[in-house]
């Protein structure tokens, strides 16, 4: 198993790879590959959910996931997700849904979203207790309202000058990693090297210093993927050949055969 220790280790040495994933079957897939981190993001309620966005994920649906996640991968470094509304309100209540996290799922580490006072406090609160924590900036997607949709984040001279004073200010609050989500890719990398902890890029270019995806995503099964997304399968068409081929023989009485009968 990675560790925290070792994961920050690899900034200016090895590129990190983080995927992310929701179910035990799949997890167990991941535990048998070199990916280093599993995140059970809280992206699970437009991907497995389908949903329109991540606001209405709960609390019970992030434990949920991440128990059967951990089942599947018992020896992978896992993150579990924040979501909407569990560290919002203020720093007390943002480490025991973090708590409730760790206790119930088996997860290494929680990762929360932006850098307003309340998520600074979170973040020191929450590390104090003896748990890690994973910045995410950029696009945000728990504040997709605010934002005005899915748009790329620090374009212009103030929001990008906003972006690199809150990711210093998380890594002085005590993150040990930082998720950058659609930010202009000089950007990015300008971030990355002023920062001692690894960040993570989704949609951010080569510069970081790992590398995220949701797993249908690149698996390609989920049709509504964005263009920062690479399409490693297309499981889309897999499944497809593979019903069709069953339906096929069980019309034809070519299935089940006498190898697949008692
Ligand atoms: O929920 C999620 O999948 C995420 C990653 C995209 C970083 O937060
Ligand atoms: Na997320």
């Amino acid at each position: 198993m990675e560790t925290l220790a070792k994961l920050q280790a690899k900034k200016n040495q090895e590129k990190i790879t983080m995927l992310t994933v929701y179910s035990a079957a799949l997890a167990a897939v991941f535990n048998n590959t070199a990916v280093e981190m599993l995140l059970v993001g809280d992206s699970l309620g437009t991907v497995f959910q389908g949903k329109e966005n991540t606001l209405s994920v709960t609390l019970a649906e992030m434990i949920y996931h991440g128990q059967a996640v951990r089942r599947g991968a018992p020896d992978k470094f896992m993150a579990v997700d924040l979501p909407f509304m569990s560290y919002q309100v203020n720093p007390e209540k943002s480490l025991l849904n973090a708590g409730k996290i760790i206790k119930r799922t088996g997860a290494n580490a929680v990762k929360l979203e932006g850098a307003d006072k309340v998520a600074l406090e979170s973040v020191r609160r929450i590390t104090a207790a003896g748990i890690p924590v994973i910045g995410h900036l950029g696009f945000t997607p728990q504040s997709v309202n605010t934002l005005s949709g899915y748009r790329v984040q620090g374009k212009d001279r103030a929001a990008a000058q906003k972006l690199k004073t809150d990711a210093r200010l998380l890594e002085k609050a005590g993150v040990f990693m930082l998720v950058l989500e659609m930010v202009p890719a000089k950007l990015a990398q300008e971030i990355t090297r002023a920062l001692k902890i690894p960040t993570i890029g989704i949609g951010a270019g080569a510069g970081c210093d790992g590398q995220v995806l949701v797993c249908d995503d690149m698996l390609g099964l989920y049709p509504k993927a964005p263009r920062f997304v690479k399409r490693y399968a297309d499981l889309d068409q897999t499944v497809t050949q593979a019903i069709k081929k069953y339906i096929a023989e069980v019309k034809q009485g070519k299935f089940p055969d006498t190898a697949h009968s008692f």
